[in-house]
């Protein structure tokens, strides 16, 4: 490509600004809405460096497998055009990469990244393109299977979820939740029990939000009641995201999911995974092969427990995929 046309090209891709609920790529620059402060915050946090963004990664501030991704490859994008050379995108890929470790979006997102350079040249252009190629295809994929799988609900239905899986979580519409709202959209009439999802209460903090903007009546319930409604008939379907799929289909999502498929599987109600392609890693063959991240002791223990009392913080669990009703993907 000419020298001119490249530069005007990359003018073009610069000029080009992305949005999605909690992130926005604007003039080149990555802002990142703060999920631990929400509901009662919106705070937009500006990403400069790509140690900024894997801090945002590690607290959680931007979360949810689709969403990492997407905000890892915009910020090697972002650190490209800031003049970084080859060796010092590579480095910050690496580090990127290994932010977190269950949702296998990140480190796609990332080989993805790596892969616009056959040698070790990376070009601003080309990466800036890919990320945008990163972020669209996110917006399609929950499109697709948020459609599809809206297609489960019925009128009338009430449904469980559990964690975040709407357009906090993604750069679209969301997996699990998205379907939840194409649902809503064509004037079924559904009602949403919402986990809290202890410990980090992505339930009631986030997804409890986003059904109150979106009008969608909803009940927060704590995690272990969902066995209780079940029991007395108040929940007809269940519908989760996931971090990573084995080749198998066992489920990695976050913890408590596997207790939520077991209560369904016992009341014979349908539990259904709805995540997009990315998040399906085919060098796992089962379940097992899904690394789980450990959280800090901090997470668990709050203000109600003797201060230094040992803790368990695994952020997620496989759900096997003989108590998984259908996972709809694309
Ligand atoms: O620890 P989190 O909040 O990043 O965990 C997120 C989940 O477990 C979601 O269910 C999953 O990433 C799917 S999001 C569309």
């Amino acid at each position: 490509m000419k020298k001119n046309t490249m530069k005007n090209r990359m003018k073009d891709f610069a000029r080009k600004n992305l949005t999605a609920l909690s992130l926005k790529f604007e003039d080149g620059k990555l802002l990142l809405l703060d999920q631990t402060r929400l509901p009662h915050e919106e705070v937009w946090l500006e990403s400069f460096t790509p140690e900024d963004t894997i801090s945002h990664i590690q607290r959680l501030a931007v979360r949810g497998a689709p969403l990492i991704g997407v905000a890892a490859a915009l910020c090697l994008a972002q650190y490209a055009q800031s003049g970084a050379s080859s060796e010092q995108i590579k480095s910050a890929a690496m580090r990127l990469r290994e932010a977190r470790p269950t949702a296998v979006n990140l480190m796609k997102a990332i080989d993805r990244m790596l892969e616009t350079s056959d040698v070790t040249d990376f070009s601003p252009s080309a990466l800036l393109e890919k990320a945008i190629e990163i972020f669209d295809e996110d917006v399609e994929l929950c499109e697709k299977i948020a459609t599809r799988a809206a297609k489960l609900i019925e009128d009338g239905d009430t449904i469980l979820t559990h964690c975040n899986t709407g357009g906090l979580a993604t750069a679209g519409v969301g997996t699990a939740l998205g379907a939840i709202r194409k649902a809503h959209e064509s004037r079924k009439k559904i009602h949403v029990y919402v986990d809290e999802t202890r410990p980090l209460f992505q339930g009631s903090r986030l997804t409890a939000w986003e059904l109150q903007k979106l009008g969608i009546p909803y009940t927060l319930i704590c995690d272990h009641m969902a066995a209780l409604l079940m029991s007395q008939g108040k929940i007809q379907k269940v519908f989760v995201g996931a971090d990573r799929i084995a080749r198998n289909g066992d489920s990695a999502n976050k913890i408590g999911t596997f207790s939520i498929a077991i209560a369904a599987k016992y009341h014979h109600i349908p539990f259904y995974v709805v995540a997009p392609n990315t998040t399906v890693d085919e060098t796992c063959l089962t379940g097992k092969d899904i690394p789980i991240e450990e959280r800090g002791a901090e997470e668990v223990r709050l203000e109600r427990s003797p201060k230094d009392c040992q803790v368990f913080n695994p952020a997620f669990d496989v759900t096997p995929a003989e108590l998984i009703t259908e996972i709809i993907r694309a």
